[in-house]
């Protein structure tokens, strides 16, 4: 099996082929995922949200970032995989970002690290880049900004704060980030910055003029029937079925009927 590579995903933009990213923070998941042929995969720190139950992405740690990183490397044989560098390891200083940076790719065997921001963690990005670490850039509604927004509203629908993001996509590719994110703005802004660039822009909540598209695997699986912004495609309603399935498992313990006697020795 061939490896994606950062320079595949280059090639898909300009070859005009859409680029297909889904999160994945454990084994089983990542194997499923390069199984079906997607792209990329986003070790994303959404795994504070979905695999620990944390209200914002800001608690989890890099030691738990880099845990579900070795995981999802692997599972993966054939897709790019991607991790999140965590809150408070890249902001602070460009010597600490490396470090984190290193970490990751070190510790976990991960092929590329995103960090959140533009022009404010320019030094930080330099540095990781320079080491030779392909760098993913995200910009707009960045989670571990949170309670600076003060909510998950669509971002950069003023002009000021969308020539920032266009202006700051364009840092990121002046300093050799391989790709961005643009999460929750506007599609028209997001189209025009994929224009402006050379590097693939990947969506989430940004329309479909972007390169590619990345989301949280369990929204897309329907497994949290509470959280339905209207980004989101359900693609399964596994949420219900494993309720179900679990209900079911309950009631035939219960009844004596599992297990029977083909399922023991
Ligand atoms: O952590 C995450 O899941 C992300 C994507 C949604 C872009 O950063
Ligand atoms: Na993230």
């Amino acid at each position: 099996i061939k490896r994606i590579t950062t320079e595949t995903l280059r090639k898909m933009k300009v070859d005009g082929e859409k680029i297909s990213m889904l999160t994945a923070y454990d084994y089983t998941m990542s194997l499923l995922a390069d199984k079906a042929n997607l792209d990329a995969i986003l070790v994303g720190d959404s795994a504070a949200n979905v695999m620990a139950g944390h209200e914002t992405t800001l608690p989890i740690t890099l030691d738990q970032m880099i845990y579900h990183a070795q995981c999802v490397v692997r599972g993966a044989k054939r897709s790019l995989v991607v991790v999140d560098l965590p809150f408070g390891t890249y902001q602070s200083d460009p010597q600490k970002a490396l470090e984190s940076a290193v970490r990751i790719m070190k510790e976990s065997g991960a092929h590329a690290i995103k960090l959140e921001g533009g022009k404010e963690i320019e030094e930080s990005i330099r540095r990781i880049v320079n080491a030779g670490i392909p760098v993913m850039g995200h910009l707009g509604l960045t989670p571990q900004s949170i309670y600076q927004f003060g909510s998950y509203k669509v971002r950069a629908k003023e002009d000021a704060e969308a020539n920032k993001l266009l202006e700051d996509a364009k840092l990121l590719e002046e300093l050799g980030c391989f790709s961005v994110v643009m999460e929750k703005i506007p599609a028209e802004l997001a189209k025009k910055v994929t224009e402006a660039v050379s590097i693939p822009t990947i969506g989430i909540g940004a329309g479909n003029g972007c390169d590619g598209q990345v989301l949280v695997i369990h929204d897309m699986l329907g497994l949290n029937n509470e959280f339905k912004p209207k980004f989101v495609r359900k693609y399964l309603n596994l949420e219900d079925q494993m309720v179900q399935a679990i209900e079911q498992y309950v009631e035939d313990v219960k009844s004596s009927d599992f297990p029977n006697i083909n399922e023991q020795y």
